[in-house]
């Protein structure tokens, strides 16, 4: 699918000669060829051109990485202070000022971190194949647990009672089995199903959705218990109920479910350790610091007959580097202000890529791991239809004293209203809302907190842009203007993960190659 509208003169994912036998599952996955410097000595030269990659985000860092290792000169020029984008990890004493000139400093301990941005990996994305060429060390984030709650207020749920995944998941679970078992002996599937069918469909109801032998769900341990069993005949104390089949369904828990088996997301997923922009801290340390400038941010980019030619200001002055090629890996929307010479077409194309939504989160830094102490909670999510929509337990730091909660991750109108806050305030309506599921604990343990909006963070404004896959503006970008490519997750068929961001690299390196070798 990375092949759709492909370059002229670029192979295609997955027909490249060189991959290594492997499962068509791995290949499907990884087929790429990364840019050779034998090709240049092959056309008798000595090495690649000089690049400039705009935006050191995991794109422009990929950009240079993958052209360094091919011979090329690569400069990257990044506006902001660090590495890494919208991967940002905020750690113990790290400040941010955000466009409205608030600024917040960290007071997290040792070891204490929010990812503000990308949280997790699946393990079939490509971000896991530089993790591990880079020797990052990494671990796996819960992005599911059955103990983890769930809090609808407006459908039922109240102060105090949450509902843990598995009682939720038994219930839902238990009834569906027991409507399509009760379906099937009514003869209402007939038309779709033969006698050895409905034998095989029955005995799985029964097991998926624990049918009594009369094919009624009654609850069951499934569910969990009030106190769990021991030994000596303490057999534990089962949860009271299930609700009736109208509870559960008013419930609407059961519309949580699917996310779990989303391709995206689907566990196991992994997260770096120490934070998610380690990777890229380790990619700058790779491609050498020297030829890495923060601070400098480019306000113009033009071609040449000789190449082309990026303006970028640092320190107080307006500087100019020029290049053989460069490639442009910073958010779309942000390149409207640029001096540029790209043409109409290009401009109009870039318009179409549009931050499409606004993404916020809270870091919650508590004294004592309550979460896990009270709630037996051990990473994992929480979902709510309160305006902070997630709860995110940390998948780090078990066994140490202090953690931090993820206390909000909300999008769209949710995160707007917390964009609006001040920090003070958004902490404050974060943990009122978090009191409701978790106690008291949850106000009196807090010790700090760090939040973003990402529509107020300098040179990214914004969470993600939606993707425009398959439509004449995407292919055209593709093509490059000049000696200028295009890189960024919006240049991807999965925005907002860093694998479309690294993908949209590779296949810019891959068309600048094509181009350097013709030369
Ligand atoms: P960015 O990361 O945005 O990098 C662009 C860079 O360009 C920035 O460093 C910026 O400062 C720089 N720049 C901008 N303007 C200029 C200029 N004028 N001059 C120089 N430099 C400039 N991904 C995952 O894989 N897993 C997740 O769980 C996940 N969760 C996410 C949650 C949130 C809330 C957000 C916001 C993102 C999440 N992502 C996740 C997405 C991931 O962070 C992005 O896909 C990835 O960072 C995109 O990389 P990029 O290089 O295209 O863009
Ligand atoms: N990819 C982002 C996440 O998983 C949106 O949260």
């Amino acid at each position: 699918m990375y092949a759709a509208g492909g370059l002229a003169g670029i192979p295609a994912a997955g027909a490249v000669g060189t991959v290594p036998a492997a499962s068509a599952v791995a290949q499907a996955a990884h087929a790429w060829t990364p840019p050779s410097g034998s090709d240049f000595h092959l056309a008798g030269r000595r090495g690649g051109k000089k690049v400039v990659i705009v935006g050191a985000g995991p794109a422009g860092l990929t950009s240079a990485y993958e052209l360094q290792k091919a011979g090329y000169d690569v400069t990257v020029l990044e506006a902001r202070h660090r590495p890494g984008g919208r991967t940002l990890t905020i750690r113990g004493g790290d400040s941010e000022t955000d466009l409205d000139g608030v600024t917040q400093t960290a007071r997290f301990g040792d070891g204490i971190y929010l990812n503000a941005g990308a949280g997790r990996i699946a393990q079939w994305m490509t971000t896991m194949d530089y993790i591990r060429e880079l020797g990052v060390p990494y671990e796996v984030f819960t992005n599911a647990n059955a103990d983890a709650y769930l809090y609808n207020e407006r459908t039922g749920s109240t102060p105090g009672n949450p509902t843990r995944y598995r009682t939720a998941k038994a219930d839902v679970f238990g009834y569906t089995s027991e409507l399509l078992n009760y379906a099937t002996d009514q003869g209402a599937l007939d038309a779709r199903l033969t006698a050895d069918d409905k034998a095989n469909l029955k005995t799985f109801l029964r097991s998926w959705g624990s049918l009594d032998t009369s094919g009624a769900y009654t609850g069951g341990s499934n569910r969990g218990y009030a106190s769990y069993p021991t030994a000596w005949e303490e057999h534990g104390t089962p949860l009271p109920g299930p609700d009736s089949l109208s509870a559960v369904l008013a419930s609407r828990f059961g519309n949580y479910f699917p996310f779990e088996t989303n391709w995206e997301q689907a566990m196991l997923m992994f997260q770096p350790k120490g934070g998610m922009d380690t990777t890229w801290q380790y990619m700058v340390k790779a491609i050498g610091k020297q030829r890495v400038e923060f601070n400098a941010p480019v306000t113009g980019v033009q071609n040449t007959p000789k190449g082309v030619t990026v303006t970028y200001e640092q320190k107080g002055r307006t500087k100019q580097v020029e290049a053989d090629f460069a490639i442009v890996a910073a958010p779309a929307q942000l390149m409207r202000g640029w001096a540029t010479n790209w043409g109409g077409a290009i401009d109009t194309a870039l318009a179409d890529f549009a931050i499409g939504s606004a993404a916020g989160k809270i870091g919650l830094e508590y004294q004592s791991r309550w979460w896990e102490d009270d709630h037996r909670i051990f990473g994992g999510i929480t979902e709510t239809d309160l305006d902070l929509a997630h709860i995110w337990y940390p998948s780090y730091g078990y066994g140490e004293r202090t953690g931090l909660v993820v206390g909000y991750y909300n999008t769209g109108a949710s995160a707007r209203t917390y964009a609006a806050l001040s920090p003070k305030d958004r902490e404050a309506r974060a943990v009122e809302q978090g009191v409701k599921i978790h106690g008291e604990r949850y106000r009196s343990e807090l010790r700090s907190s760090f939040s973003i909006s990402w529509d107020k963070v300098p040179y990214i404004q914004g969470a993600w842009a939606y993707p425009r896959t398959g439509t004449a503006n995407f292919a055209l970008l593709q093509q490059g203007v000049g000696n200028t490519f295009f890189a960024g997750d919006w240049m991807s068929e999965l925005s907002a993960w860093q694998h479309g961001a690294i993908w949209s690299a590779r296949y810019a390196v891959q068309a600048l190659h094509a181009k350097a070798a013709a030369l």
